[in-house]
């Protein structure tokens, strides 16, 4: 057990339009990241990043759910949540929800989002976000994160890490 992680619940609902919270993916590992699909620079680079190493990983990341957290509901319904991530990070389920029902999923994972003024944005808004994927376990239980920062080598090599202590009692 790591002391000092995120909690980790949440009540929203996937790209697909079904309402789903942290229970759902119980007995899997869920990487989950927050963004925007507005995002110009950082969550194209994250979500490429972490599918790389998903890639990388092989048959082990069927043991791993990664989920996109929107923290832009005003834009990101479920249906652009579904053609933003269907078109260019397929691995990834999207994840979106109202505005209280997300503000709560962020207090959750500790994230921190705020829409702020972007005049290089059609929408006249961005939303800066932490940028930090969390690795939570079959438990439902925080295990390691990735800030924006750790390279693509060293996230592989610390999911595989993560599912090699997985108890056999916990890996169906
Ligand atoms: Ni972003």
């Amino acid at each position: 057990m790591v002391g000092g992680g995120p909690v980790g619940t949440f009540s929203l609902t996937d790209h697909f339009g079904k309402p789903v919270t942290e229970k759902d993916f119980a007995g899997r590992f869920m990487l989950v990241y927050f963004g925007f699909t507005h995002c110009r620079v950082v969550c194209p680079r994250s979500l490429k990043k972490l599918t790389g190493a998903l890639e990388r990983l092989g048959p082990g990341a069927s043991a791993i759910t990664p989920l996109f957290v929107s923290v832009d509901p005003q834009r990101d319904n479920i249906e652009v949540m579904k053609r933003y991530l269907e078109a260019n990070f397929p691995r990834f389920l999207g994840l979106t929800g109202s505005a209280a029902k997300i503000e709560a999923a962020k207090k959750s994972f500790r994230v921190f989002a705020e829409r702020r003024a972007d005049p290089n944005d059609p929408d006249g808004y961005a939303v800066p976000h932490t940028a930090i994927a969390y690795l939570m376990g079959p438990d439902g239980s925080y295990r390691d994160h990735f800030a924006d920062v750790v390279d693509e080598d060293a996230v592989v090599r610390r999911l595989a890490a993560a599912l090699s202590k997985v108890p056999a009692q916990a890996a169906g």
